[in-house]
């Protein structure tokens, strides 16, 4: 599927502006430049469909992306959400509370939506704001997975305490699944994993 058509297709600053509810979606949710639009890239194997920055907080809107499908402008097969991060210490408090309700109102209301995928840092494991972020989508109707990205940039003992926590957070939360995926997109570690996930979870 990821080696066919890939496509962004459109930005949606507001609810207003969301495409029309017709393929399956999983939706990249995480701090701040933890690395959702880099995974994304790794993911559907493009370099830099979705932009990844160094300035963090540069994605404000929902930005999809299209995967699969026939014809341009039709139906893909699965489309993937590429979400405003959290977290960002710098952000005005009136941009993190554009952030709040246009991802709390997706996440309630959005019926094609399969799952998200919350992103952790490796080097710091679950946050405040990450376990913030969980009790959010405790609330929303769908499941989400824990990813640690970036995985190449702590030594192996420390990713497996790291990992371990993150699991345990994920016990305390009935909406996570318990299971903890970890990537790299630097070193693509996890990435076919992921997609397995991805496929599993859109029940392509
Ligand atoms: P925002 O859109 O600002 O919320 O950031 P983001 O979560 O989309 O993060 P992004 O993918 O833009 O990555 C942020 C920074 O981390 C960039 O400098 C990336 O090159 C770097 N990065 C992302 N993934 C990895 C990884 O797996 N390993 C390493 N070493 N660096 C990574
Ligand atoms: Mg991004």
């Amino acid at each position: 599927l990821f080696s066919g058509r890939v496509e962004f297709l459109k930005s949606a600053p507001a609810l207003q502006f969301l495409p029309d509810p017709d393929a399956p979606e999983i939706a990249f949710a995480g701090r701040s430049n933890v690395g959702k639009s880099s995974l994304l890239n790794a993911l559907t194997g493009r370099r830099s469909i979705a932009r990844a920055s160094v300035t963090p907080g540069r994605t404000q809107e929902l930005n999809f992306f299209d995967v699969g499908g026939l014809e341009e402008g039709g139906p893909p097969v699965l489309r993937l959400v590429d979400m405003p991060g959290y977290g960002f210490a710098k952000a005005p408090p009136k941009v993190v509370e554009n952030w709040k309700r246009l991802v709390r109102d997706f996440l309630r209301g959005r019926d094609v939506l399969r799952r998200t995928l919350v992103l952790i840092d490796s080097r710091h494991g679950p946050k405040k704001v990450d376990v913030e972020m969980m009790e959010m989508l405790d609330q929303s109707a769908v499941g989400y997975r824990l990813v640690l990205t970036k995985a190449d940039k702590i030594k192996a003992s420390d990713l497996a305490a790291v990992k371990a926590a993150t699991e345990a957070e994920a016990r305390k939360h009935p909406a996570a699944y318990p299971e903890v995926l970890v990537t790299s997109s630097e070193l693509k570690m996890g990435i076919d994993e992921l997609r397995a996930a991805v496929l599993a979870d859109a029940e392509i």
